[in-house]
């Protein structure tokens, strides 16, 4: 097929109002806790993104019956036709929430075989953790050929200590903790707000937890669990920011609806720092940008600091403040590729180990660039609405794994970007 290439007219102003959609990372963690319920569930809020496409065709491989309508974002998924605890490789490659899969197909099932999973590559990225969390509760768990391979004759309550701060081992954990009898307890949890989302979508199918979105979570094991209401998932954190970045960077006036803004504090805090304006209402952000930005440092931190996955869209902004940034990535040991295409549009960049140093530059230049993964790609996005002249930005797959109609959202702003193949 023809490599598809997004094209950016560089220069326009943001402005007017955008609806944000439903989150990425709750969505791929909520669609397979749907296979604890014993009843058909609704999820609604979903963004029509490509990993929600891949979480169907995985709990569609496995037998549940799933009605997905892309267009409302709403899905039906009844995991009682479920005949299959065993995900394929050539999904299971397709992102790193399919190994969210083993902790679902072990509490309801007693057994999962699941390929170790795909995703951005932004470091190693292992699941020891994840194994460490389910072995604690009881189960049998061993990686064979690159498979990991789980079983449980009954899971049993018990303490688990995770050894670093981890979305993806915390959410397994609790997932196999919905059906281990008796209380477990995630020490050292992580706090993202699609914990706390995962958190009350188990407690809407009846699962006790408490301290979600603390750092201790408890959770009873239930003997079966079943949905009783349509569960909304939360507005997307991620795509919040990247559209308040957009704003700040073209020098626009945007409000954000359908958000919650103090899941934007770390970010909003460092657009202040550097000169921008950021109003907040309950379920709206509106971010306006006149003048110069002064160049501003951060430190990516677990949730509620500065989130990893802002990282790459918010250095693109910082190359044209004035003076001199500093980014230190601490989650993920290679985070810093797309920097490398935005040297080719003019940045002035150098990266030492972990640590970015960003001069500011009066102007980026328009230049053909290569995403490398999910956020590199919006980063590149940011970076085309700056920069003078048209910016094609290949590898545009990866942007459409985790942001639903970006394009479509930017040009209703004034942006002017297209598609084109070959
Ligand atoms: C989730 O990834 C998100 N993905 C990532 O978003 C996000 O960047 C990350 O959390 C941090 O917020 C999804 O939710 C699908 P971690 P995850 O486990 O769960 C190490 C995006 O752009 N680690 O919190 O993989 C790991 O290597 C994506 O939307 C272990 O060493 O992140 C990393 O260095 C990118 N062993 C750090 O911990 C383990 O068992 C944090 O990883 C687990 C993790």
């Amino acid at each position: 097929m023809p490599e598809e290439r997004m094209l950016i007219v560089g220069g326009r102003r943001l402005e007017g109002v955008v609806h944000v959609s439903g989150a990425k990372n709750s969505a791929v963690a909520v669609i397979p806790a749907a296979i604890l319920s014993q009843t058909p569930c609704v999820i609604e809020n979903l963004p029509n993104i490509e990993d929600v496409n891949v979480s169907v065709e995985t709990l569609r491989y496995l037998g549940a019956t799933v009605e997905w309508n892309p267009l409302e974002g709403t899905m039906m998924v009844d995991a009682s036709t479920i005949t299959k605890t065993e995900v394929p490789l050539e999904l299971s490659r397709k992102m790193r929430a399919s190994s969210y899969y083993i902790g679902a197909l072990l509490a309801r099932f007693g057994e999962a075989r699941v390929p170790l999973p795909g995703g951005c590559d932004i470091g190693r990225r292992p699941i020891d953790q994840h194994i460490k969390g389910m072995r604690a509760l009881g189960a049998k768990i061993e990686t064979s050929h690159g498979t990991v391979i789980a079983k449980s004759d009954g899971l049993l309550g018990s303490d688990v200590f995770m050894d670093m701060v981890t979305v993806g081992g915390t959410i397994n954990v609790m997932l196999a903790a919905t059906h281990a009898r008796g209380v477990t307890t995630i020490y050292n949890a992580a706090k993202e707000p699609h914990i706390v989302d995962l958190a009350n979508f188990l407690g809407s199918m009846g699962c006790r937890v408490k301290g979600a979105g603390t750092d201790t979570i408890r959770i009873r094991g239930a003997e079966s669990l079943s949905a009783r209401r349509p569960y909304a998932i939360i507005p997307d954190q991620i795509e919040t920011g990247t559209l308040m970045i957009a704003s700040a960077a073209t020098h626009g006036d945007v409000t954000i609806t359908g958000c919650i803004p103090t899941h934007m504090e770390a970010l909003t805090a460092k657009l202040l720092e550097m000169g921008a304006r950021v109003d907040e209402k309950d379920d709206a952000i509106r971010v306006r940008s006149l003048g110069e930005h002064r160049s501003v440092s951060f430190k990516t931190q677990v949730y509620p600091g500065f989130p990893t996955d802002l990282q790459q869209p918010m250095s693109a902004l910082l190359c044209t403040c004035i003076g001199t940034s500093r980014v230190v990535e601490n989650i993920f040991e290679s985070r810093f590729r797309h920097l490398a295409e935005m040297e080719r549009m003019g940045a002035n960049v150098r990266v030492y180990e972990q640590t970015a140093v960003i001069e500011g530059v009066p102007q980026l230049h328009a230049a053909a660039v290569e995403a490398s993964d999910l956020r590199a790609g919006a980063a590149l996005v940011i970076a085309g609405l700056m920069a003078q002249g048209t910016t094609e930005i290949y590898n545009t797959h990866y942007i459409d794994r985790g942001y639903e109609h970006l394009e479509e959202k930017l040009n209703s702003l004034g942006a002017e970007i297209s598609r084109i193949r070959g």
